[in-house]
């Protein structure tokens, strides 16, 4: 591997591609997690380093499958650097598991996890345990507000304000606004 900086993207194949993009860019060997073989190759075609993108094709609701994959990943190229999650509600034990496989690995290296949440997460400010080697940091995606009108963020404007976390290092983003809540779309 020639990339000395290795990131996990988990839901990279879909809003955050740009963000993979960014990260091949900054000399980062990504692997990126997503179900649909057609959405990892167009993520491949669009990139013009595509060998420092690794597809993980696995449904993070399969424990058992994602284990697999995320230690067989970890085995390869080691525990990342960074971590990009966006992971649905659906699969609250995905990012338990993504922590437990690099902790079975690693308990000291210094890695990062960027926890992209939706609005709503906002206001339940929630515990996320991490391991003491975990530099935890928590994007959430908000709206646009207009003087007329809001909207909710374009795909662009959701990975810029990824990017812009991982690169200030924010421990805490809102990309877009958050308030008023009573004004969101
Ligand atoms: N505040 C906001 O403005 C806001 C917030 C959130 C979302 N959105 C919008 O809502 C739209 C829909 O959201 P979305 O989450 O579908 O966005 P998305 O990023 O387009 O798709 C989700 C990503 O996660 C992967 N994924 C989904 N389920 C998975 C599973 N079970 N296992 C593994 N990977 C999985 C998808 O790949 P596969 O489908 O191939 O698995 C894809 O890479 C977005 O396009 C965005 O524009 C807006």
């Amino acid at each position: 591997m020639k990339s000395k900086k290795y990131a996990l993207v988990i839901g990279g194949t879909g809003m955050l591609a740009q963000v993979c993009h960014t990260l091949v860019d900054d000399y980062y060997y990504v692997s990126v997690i997503g179900r649909s073989t057609i959405r990892h190759q167009r993520l491949n075609y669009s990139s013009p380093d595509s060998d420092k993108i690794h597809a993980i094709e696995v449904d993070y609701h399969d424990d058992g499958h994602l284990r697999y994959e995320l230690h067989k990943a970890f085995q390869s190229f080691g525990i990342p650097d960074l971590v990009v999650s966006w992971i649905h509600g659906s699969a609250p034990h995905a990012l338990n598991s993504l922590i437990d496989e690099i902790t079975g690995i690693h308990q000291t290296k210094t890695w990062k996890l960027f926890h992209v949440q939706g609005s709503s997460r906002y206001f339940i400010k929630e515990n996320t345990p991490v391991p003491e080697n975990c530099q935890y940091r928590r994007v959430f995606l908000g709206f646009i507000l207009n003087s007329t009108n809001s909207r909710w963020l374009t795909h662009n404007e959701i990975a810029t304000g990824v990017i812009h976390a991982i690169r200030t290092d924010q421990i805490e983003t809102v990309v877009g606004t958050l308030e008023p809540w009573d004004k969101r779309p």
